[in-house]
This record gives C-alpha cells, structure tokens and sequence, in this order.
C-alpha cells in the first residue's frame, strides 16, 4: 500500500469538486494533490487519483490500464433492469473509447480516417457561417453564450457532419445527453428509464447505419460505413454504437470549452494573466490548457502494477485528472518537456497516447471561429453574471448560463 492509501480526507477526494450549484474552485485542490499525493488513493470514490505529469503519462500509455472501464461500475449494475443493462453494456462496449489492443486499433483508423483535416475542411466555411449567425444579435440585452452558442453549435456541427437527419436533431441531442450521463462521471450510473431510451437510440442507430449502407453519400457516417465493410468484428450494431459515440464526444466537450474560454477571455479566472493570441485570434492550445474542458479520463488496472510508489491492485479504477496536470503545468510555467525520445505535449487536455482525442483538429477549429466570432461581437466584453452557475458535471463541467454584454 502506497503513501496516497492512507489519505483519506475528504477535501482530497473527488467529491470535494461535485456541487449542483457552483462549481468550488477546483485549483487548490490540484496544487494539494500535486503537493501531498500525486498518486493518491480516493477512499469516497473507490478510485485513484493521478495528478502527477509522469504518472500520468504512464498510466495513459501502459497497456496494463485498460479503458474497458464500464464494465467495472457497481454503480451500474444496482439500478436497472437485468435485461436491459446487459444490452446497453454489450453496446457501449464496443466504442472505440472503451476498447483496448487491437479491436480499439481496427476501428480508430476508421474513426481517425474520417476526422482528418482534409475531410473536415469543408465544414469550416459552415461553421464560420454559423458562428456569424449565432451571435448575429441586435436586441441589445445581454447575450448568453452557452444557450446562443457553446451548446448548439458543437451539436449541429457534429450531426451535420455525420449526415444525421436534421427532423431529429431534438431526439438525438435528448438522447446523447442521457448517455453522456451514462458514461461521463467517475462512477457511471443508469436507471431503467435512461435505459429504455438507450435502447431506442440503438435501435435507431442501427436503422440509420442500414439506410446509409443502402444509400450512402458523402457525410461522415458513409465513410464509417464503407470503411468498417469487411473489417471482421465491426458488424451494423458496432457502427451504430460508434455512431453514439462519436457525436456525443463531437457535443459533450466543446460547450464547456467555449464557454470557459470566453470565462478566461473576460477576465482570467485561471489568474494567468490575458490570454495569448495567434494573429488576430485568441490562442486556443493556451485556452486548452487553462479550461481543461475534460477534466480527467478513467482506466481500469488489469493487473496489479506500481505508480508513483503506491501499489495498484488488478481490477482497481484510475482516474488521470488530466486538469490537475495541465494546472501545475501552467504554474510552473512549463512548456515542452522531453519524454523519451519524444516531445511532451505543451498539455494533454484531449489526453494522451493510443485514446488521445482524434476530434482535436475539430474542436480547436470550433474554438478559433467561434471566440473570434464573439470578440467581434463584442469587442469590449463584460461579464453580466454576478455569480456563475454550473450544470454539476464533474467531469465536463458547463456553466449553466454566461451572460455578456458590450461595455
Ligand atoms: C474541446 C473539445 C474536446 C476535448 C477537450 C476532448 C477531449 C478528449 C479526451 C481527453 C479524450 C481521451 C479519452 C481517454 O483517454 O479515455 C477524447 C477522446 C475522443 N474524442 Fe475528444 N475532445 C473534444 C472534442 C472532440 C470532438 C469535436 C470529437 C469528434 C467529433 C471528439 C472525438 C473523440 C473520440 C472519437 C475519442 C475517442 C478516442 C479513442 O478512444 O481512441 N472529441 N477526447
């Protein structure tokens, strides 16, 4: 047992940062952890927590972390149906984000094919359009940018670019929340009516995925699908199920970046100081770093292995607080850093090794067009909220509303 196994105050444990209301400044947590414990055991979430830069690398890098790391919740298993749960987690499953070796492998190429900025070129011009449309506004009240913006934007960009049917956008932005709730979280939780949803949105997933095979064009699914054809383990039910997937990461993440970019943007509450430029747009990797709009990523130990000097016993959840990293980097003014033979990322905000998010090209591009979209708006930005409210997402946490105005 490791020094972090006996720390069992609860100001160090992930629970600190869970409040319904207002978000508690997540900062001195992270300068607490990466003094105390930078591998410490979380004894109210029965979970590791790795804030460490070098531990960090080590867990997102070693295979003896496996991401298959639903399967594991307690959580799950106490509130559904029997039936119902064993359909959702044979499905979610086989997301790429869930798989390891060469299954996950098989189906990034796929995925990471269809994400290149070649393919995504011709949705820059759709999403400037719709960054200019969105804050196109002239009633002169304040303007919410997580309602106007942060949310629908990221939303439609994803499903347009997938060729989702623009009639059910509601239903599937409805449905993609609930099973973001189902696999966001450090401990996953699903009751029988957001199973019984999940259920249809599979359903209609797969209906989707054969239409598509019948008819395909040249969005984003079609090229899923002909590129999974003949690929052996990636039958139409583990499209559709990567379909979910994917236009949940494409929406989930991207409305708390831009809404905590444009927080920083106001005023830094990160305390760094203004935020950097690149020509005339806000600099988005300095951004990344100060948002961490993921904050962590969750593994499962396969067998028992050392980090950091405490022992990580097989079977036992780690979560990677990705944002605790990228705070003590920035504290310390830190910039590339060799790791082997390689560069270290400036920060790890879309992750690190074989899972590292292949949706960053997009995401950056949302940000770059969408914060120069509102400095053009408002030119002289003011905050018009007295106190910001956040929706309790602990791990993408959003403010529930961000009201600005000019002057
Ligand atoms: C600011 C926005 C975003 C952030 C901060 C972000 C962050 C991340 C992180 C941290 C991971 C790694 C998960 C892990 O290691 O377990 C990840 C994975 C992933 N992201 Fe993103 N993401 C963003 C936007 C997007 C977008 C726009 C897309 C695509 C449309 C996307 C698609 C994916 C996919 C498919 C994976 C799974 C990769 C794998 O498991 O190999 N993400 N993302």
């Amino acid at each position: 047992m490791g020094n972090g196994m006996v720390a069992a105050e609860r100001s160090l444990s992930l629970y600190s940062l869970i409040s319904r209301k207002n978000t508690p400044d997540p900062h001195n947590f992270y300068d607490r952890l990466a003094r105390e414990a930078p591998v410490h055991w979380d004894p109210y979430t029965r979970c590791w927590l790795v804030s460490g830069r070098a531990e960090a690398l080590q867990v997102l890098s070693d295979d003896v972390f496996s991401s298959g790391r639903l399967l594991h919740s307690d959580a799950l298993h106490a509130h559904t149906s029997l039936a119902d749960l064993s359909t959702v987690h044979k499905e979610i499953g086989k997301q790429l984000l869930f798989v390891d070796g060469d299954a996950h492998a098989k189906l990034r190429k796929i995925i990471q094919g269809v994400l290149t900025p070649r393919r995504l070129q011709p949705m820059k011009a759709r999403i400037s359009a719709l960054a200019d449309d969105l804050t196109d506004f002239s009633d002169g009240g304040p303007f919410d940018v997580v309602e106007r913006i942060a949310q629908p934007l990221p939303f439609r960009v994803a499903a347009e670019f997938l060729g989702l049917p623009e009639d059910d956008f509601d239903t599937l932005k409805a449905w993609s929340d609930s099973y973001t709730d189902i696999v966001t979280g450090f401990e996953p939780t699903i009751g029988s009516a957001v199973a019984s949803q999940m259920l249809s949105y599979l359903e209609y997933a797969v209906d989707l995925v054969r239409a598509r095979r019948r008819r395909p064009s040249g969005d984003g699914l079609s090229l899923i699908i002909s590129a999974a054809d003949g690929v052996s383990g990636l039958d139409d039910h583990s499209v559709a199920s990567n379909l979910i997937m994917l236009l949940a990461a494409g929406h989930q993440t991207a409305p708390g970046f831009l809404a905590g970019s444009v927080l920083e943007m106001v005023g830094p509450s990160s305390g760094f100081g203004p935020v950097g430029r690149v020509g005339a747009a806000p600099d988005v990797e300095d951004l990344l770093a100060r948002v961490s709009p993921s904050r962590f990523v969750g593994r499962t130990a396969v067998r028992s292995t050392s980090v950091g000097g405490c022992v990580i016993e097989e079977g036992q959840s780690v979560l990677v607080l990705l944002a605790a990293v990228n705070w003590s980097d920035l504290r310390r003014q830190r910039r590339a850093v060799p790791v082997g033979q390689d560069r270290a990322p400036a920060h790890i905000a879309f992750g690190y090794g074989r899972h590292r998010c292949p949706g960053a090209y997009l995401a950056k591009l949302e940000g770059e067009i969408v914060l120069s979209a509102v400095e053009r708006r408002f030119p002289d930005m003011r905050l018009a909220e007295e106190e910001i409210s956040w929706d309790g997402n602990v791990n993408l946490p959003c403010p529930v509303r961000l009201n600005i105005t000019n002057g």
